[in-house]
């Protein structure tokens, strides 16, 4: 099987890396990948954003099946611009993949299906957010309504900071922004594999979304992760399964929206139990890191049947022992502006640590033939061990061998849970 992977970060990184582990996926082509990818793979350039493209070339590379890794080309349509050329395609609708693009959206299915959410407002000036600040009072959770790549939503107790995220979501031209009922506790990544009728969970993760230790500053794409989570209750995946992603998967298929591909819940394990936080229509980054680093599983095999209405004829996925760990090599300035094309060294360095996979997002050849950076997140440094406290240990051993002018990361991934 011929397989192209779109997108350019750690997660697309982590995706050719399981399956590559596949035997039955005999070439992979990755558009746009990044530095690191391009070493391993073939590599196109291509404007993920638009669907036309996205098929041409899947066409054009005689792609078994097409691989989105980002939500932008999946709001976009880039799946079905695939499907309509016949390729099978793991990754859901333009349609159905408004529960990542709209979270009014995401709210109201979730009422559909009974699914315990934060209670929220729709706000379309800052008048109505006031309103609703003082309705649901503090710590105030404000929210983009549209895509913003983990950086649209403010928590604060700060009244005055949440209005001015709201005021500045408007001026960028959000259409409404939400306020939220704040949802205590720990969070949890749950991600669910489903071909629109059936969905199978892979295992949870947990993903440091604050960019300073101790979660302090503004929220990131994600500044690591772990799996699994030895706090978690016993029985939460088959629990969320049944009460979260099954639900959602019916009614979104009984509305006329089949939702196909990846379903990324995010949960909170609040006082009162399961709430939802988000949902999101692909693999999480960096979640995926350690998920697919734990995976037995041929990949290719469970994303095709995904993609060609095959989920319940897979045999159960299988898991190694052990734990991964994931941190996330940010450069400076990110979240803010980050600052671009400084020279990466220790790469093969790091990379050579026994079970240690430097996965890389945000990096370039330069003219120079050296790696650079070329994003926020530059890197995603991925370790397993047999326990969470040895897969930090290789992961911040990875860290430390890697230097990039300015660069920073979290030194707390996973810390509670290995102790
Ligand atoms: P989202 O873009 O909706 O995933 O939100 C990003 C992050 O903001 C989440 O992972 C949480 O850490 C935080 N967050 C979002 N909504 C809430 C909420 N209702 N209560 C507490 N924290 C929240
Ligand atoms: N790690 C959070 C996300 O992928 O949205």
């Amino acid at each position: 099987m011929r397989v192209l992977v779109i997108g350019s970060g750690a997660r697309e990184h982590a995706l050719v890396h399981a399956l590559q582990a596949d035997d039955s996926v005999s070439y992979i082509i990755c558009a746009p990948g990044n530095a690191g990818i391009s070493a391993e793979v073939d590599v196109l350039p291509v404007d993920a954003s638009n669907p036309d493209e996205v098929a041409e070339l899947a066409v054009r590379v005689q792609a078994d099946l097409v691989v989105i890794g980002p939500e932008v080309p999946l709001v976009a349509g880039a799946a079905d611009a695939v499907r309509e050329r016949g390729i099978p395609c793991f990754g859901p609708s333009k349609e159905a993949a408004q529960l990542e693009g709209s979270k009014t959206f995401a709210k109201q299915i979730m009422a559909e299906a009974n699914v315990s959410t934060a209670r929220a407002f729709v706000c379309t000036t800052v008048d109505e957010v006031a309103k609703a600040l003082d309705e649901l009072g503090e710590p105030y959770v404000v929210k983009d309504d549209g895509l913003a790549a983990g950086k649209g939503v403010i928590v604060t107790s700060d009244r005055h900071q949440a209005l001015e995220h709201a005021d500045n979501c408007f001026a960028k031209g959000a259409a409404s922004v939400l306020v939220e009922e704040y949802l205590d506790g720990p969070e949890v990544s749950l991600f669910g594999i489903t071909d629109g009728v059936t969905i199978v969970a892979l295992q949870p993760a947990q993903d440091f979304k604050r960019v300073h230790d101790g979660d302090e500053g503004p929220n990131t794409g994600g500044m690591g992760a772990y799996s699994p989570l030895p706090w978690a209750p016993a029985g939460l995946v088959e629990e969320v399964t049944a009460s979260v992603l099954q639900p959602m998967v019916d009614a979104m298929r009984l509305r006329g929206t089949p939702f196909a591909g990846l379903l990324y819940a995010g949960l909170a394990l609040t006082s009162k139990g399961v709430r939802i936080i988000e949902f999101n229509a692909r693999f999480g980054d960096p979640e995926t890191q350690v998920v697919l680093a734990r995976l037995k599983s041929p990949l290719g095999q469970v994303l095709l049947a995904a993609a060609t209405g095959k989920v319940a004829e897979l045999p159960p996925l299988q898991w190694r022992e052990g734990a991964a760990v994931t941190v996330v090599v940010a450069s400076k300035n990110y979240p803010d502006s980050p600052v671009t094309g400084d020279i990466i060294s220790g790469l093969e360095e790091a990379n050579a640590l026994l079970d240690v996979d430097v996965l890389h997002a945000g990096t370039r050849i330069s003219d120079d033939g050296d790696v650079v950076s070329a994003g926020g997140r530059v890197l995603s440094v991925t370790a397993v061990g047999e326990t969470l406290a040895q897969a930090r240990e290789r992961a911040y051993a990875g860290v430390d061998l890697i230097s990039l002018a300015g660069s920073h990361h979290r030194r707390d991934i996973a810390q509670h849970a290995a102790e």
